[in-house]
This record gives C-alpha cells, structure tokens and sequence, in this order.
C-alpha cells in the first residue's frame, strides 16, 4: 500500500521524484527481505517506471538505468550523488551574496590578467564544491587557472589537472614546473620595451614558429603582462605611442618570480595538459571522486579575447557530451561556467543552473 501511494505522489510531482524514490528504496528494502516485495523504479528523466527484478540495477545497487531511455537515476544515497550545476555569470545585471565559507582561500596566485578570470568567484565557487569530489580537480580550459591554483595551495583539492588548448597557456605552466629557474632569470634580466612587445604579438600570432618550449612561457607571460586586459591581440598597456612606464605598469618581476616561486612549490600535486578539453572530459569523467570544473571560451566574445576559441558547433557539441554522461551514468561532478548568453541557457537540459553577478558582502 504504502509503495502504491509513494509511486502515485512520484508520477504527480516530477520534482520529488529523487526523494520519492530514496524512500521507497528505503522501505522496499525492507519489505523485500521480510516478505519477498518486489520495488517499482521510476527514472527521472523519462517517468517509466519498471519493476526490480526486471530493472538493470548497478553493481552497488545504488541506482538503475531506465529500459525507455537508458538514463542513469539513484535509488537513493543521495548525499555523494554526481552533481551538474551551470553558472551562468553576468556581472551587469546580478549581485549575488557573498558565500559564507570558512577557510582562507589566496586570491593573487594566478600570473596572468586574463579575460574571464575567475578570481572574484573564488569563494563562490569553492562553495560548490562537494567534499567527496574533491580527489582530484581537472581543469579542461584552464587559462590563468585563478581557482584553480588557489584551491590546490589551500588543500581543499588533493590532485589538479590543468589543461589548455592554446600551446602558450600549456608551455608556461610546463615550464614553471620543471625549469622555473630559466623562466626567472628570463624576467630578472630583461626588460621588455615597445619593441619586444610587438615582436612578441607576432611570434604568437604565427602560433609560436620555432619557439622552444621556454621561449613560448617568456612570450606568453609578456604579452599577456603587458597587453590591454591581457588580451593577445590588443594594444600595449599605455596605447601604442605610450611611455615605457605605461607600458610596465603591470610587469613586477619581484612578484612575478615570487608567484612561480609559489607555483612550483606545489608541482607534485599538478599535471599539465595540452588536450581538447572534450577528449579529457571523456576520458576523466568516469571517476566518481573528482570534479570537472570546465570554463570555456565564452560564447559572446570569446573570439575576440582566445587565440582557442569554440564556434557555436563546438558550444553544442559540448552541451550534448556533458548532457549525455551526465545522465547515462555517476560519475565526476560537473561544474561549468558560462557568459550568460541565450544559446547556452536553451542547449543545456540537465545542470542546475545558477547565475552569478557582482558578488557583495552581506
Ligand atoms: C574562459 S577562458 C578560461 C579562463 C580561466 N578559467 C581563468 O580563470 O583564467 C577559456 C580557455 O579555454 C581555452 N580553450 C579554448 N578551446 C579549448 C579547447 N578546445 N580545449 C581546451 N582549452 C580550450 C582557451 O585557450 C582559454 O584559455
């Protein structure tokens, strides 16, 4: 009785169906070992609803994957249970409270300004964090990796993968953790002006052409230092025609090497990726400890501030990878973050959607 009338509440509040079926396992559990009862499954994406014995249940019997539309839906255990949430961020129209978390968290330990930087969300995103995912942390578009490394020097992750696209990203992390010393005395000894830096803008720009890997760290941690916003195809700081001063108003070199210094330091517990962040969402994602923290290009102006950027196909095809494992199987976390844009809001079926703006102490 008590299974019909919580099957019956499941089919009338979509929403519940999560908890409807937590208690149902709990008190079909009961009743199959006392009287041999047989539990009614239903999936919570499709609403089939299916008995036990016919269900394919995991091994864990943690959950079972639905006959109409093969998605992957928890008996119960609802606490560890894989987590899909989408930020959507937009700094104009959203203020949004200052999570109250308890733990000090740095935010200056990135080297590179870069357009999208996630520093100001830090805490934010920290509170979306599940502690048992939190094994390991992998990175599929890290750029100047703000969260990221602040996360690994707190301890709040054990393991970071950093991963980007674009050679100049991944061969300056490389380089800080194998030869940070070659890359100091770099930054101690020399003293970019107007000239390297437009010789650096286009040495990037022919996609580093018989660059070493050290030299590609050098010119990527220049002219990203000394560019509008850091933006690879802008202008110098101080305008084409500006002072010396202008222009290295950004480039501390005492700083810099203090925060490759930092770094370093921390090398064994980082692996640094130069992959499609697709094919390492496929090959991570199986992994039920970690969380994907995934930062794409944005899908307004991404063109204009990445020399890797996704065209609207990529965006989609995205969606539809994070979309299907998400559903079809447990797995990492996901935690994606986005422009507020309308595509993205209308591709994406099932993460939960948050959006973030100005983030203001309460
Ligand atoms: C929005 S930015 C990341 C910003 C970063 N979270 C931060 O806080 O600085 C997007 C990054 O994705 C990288 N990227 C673009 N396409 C990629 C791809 N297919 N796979 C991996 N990385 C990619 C870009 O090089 C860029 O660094």
């Amino acid at each position: 009785m008590v299974l019909l009338f919580l099957i019956y509440i499941a089919r009338k509040t979509k929403q519940d169906v999560n908890r409807i079926n937590e208690l149902t396992m709990i008190l079909s559990h009961y009743y199959l070992l006392r009287r041999g009862i047989i539990m009614i499954l239903i999936c919570q994406f499709c609403d089939n609803d299916e008995d036990s014995e016919e269900a394919e249940v995991d091994q864990y019997n943690r959950g079972f994957w639905c006959s109409n539309c093969d998605a992957y839906t928890y008996i119960y255990e609802p606490e560890t249970r894989h987590r899909f949430t989408l930020i959507l961020e937009d700094r104009q129209n959203v203020n949004t409270p200052a999570p109250d978390i308890r733990i000090s968290l740095k935010k200056q330990m990135a080297l590179l300004r870069y357009p999208g930087g996630k520093s100001k969300f830090i805490p934010y995103l920290y509170s979306k964090l599940q502690e048992s995912k939190t094994k390991k942390l992998v990175s599929g578009y890290s750029g100047g990796a703000s969260a990221e490394f602040s996360f690994l020097e707190a301890g709040v992750i054990e393991k970071l993968v950093l991963n980007d696209k674009d050679i100049g990203i991944y061969s300056l992390y490389w380089t800080i953790q194998n030869m940070p010393n070659e890359l100091i005395y770099r930054i101690q000894n020399e003293r970019p002006n107007h000239k390297s830096y437009f010789n650096t803008q286009s040495i990037i720009k022919s996609d580093y052409q018989g660059c070493t890997i050290l030299e590609a760290a050098w010119y990527t941690l220049l002219l990203n230092r000394l560019a509008y916003s850091g933006i690879y195809n802008a202008n110098p700081l101080g305008g084409r025609k500006g002072t010396l001063s202008e222009l290295l108003s950004r480039w501390n070199p005492k700083e810099l090497c203090k925060r490759i210094q930092r770094i370093h330091q921390l090398s064994d517990r980082f692996v640094v990726l130069n992959l499609d962040a697709c094919d390492l969402i496929e090959e991570t994602y199986w992994d039920d400890s970690l969380t994907l923290y995934l930062d794409p290009p944005f899908r307004q102006k991404g063109k204009q501030l990445y020399r890797c950027h996704y065209d609207t196909d990529e965006h989609i095809r995205l969606c539809v990878l994070l979309d299907s494992l998400h559903m079809g199987m447990p797995g990492a976390d996901i935690i994606l973050c986005y422009d507020n844009d309308p595509l993205i809001r209308e591709i994406y079926c099932y993460p939960e959607i948050e959006h973030v703006g100005r983030i203001y102490s309460v």
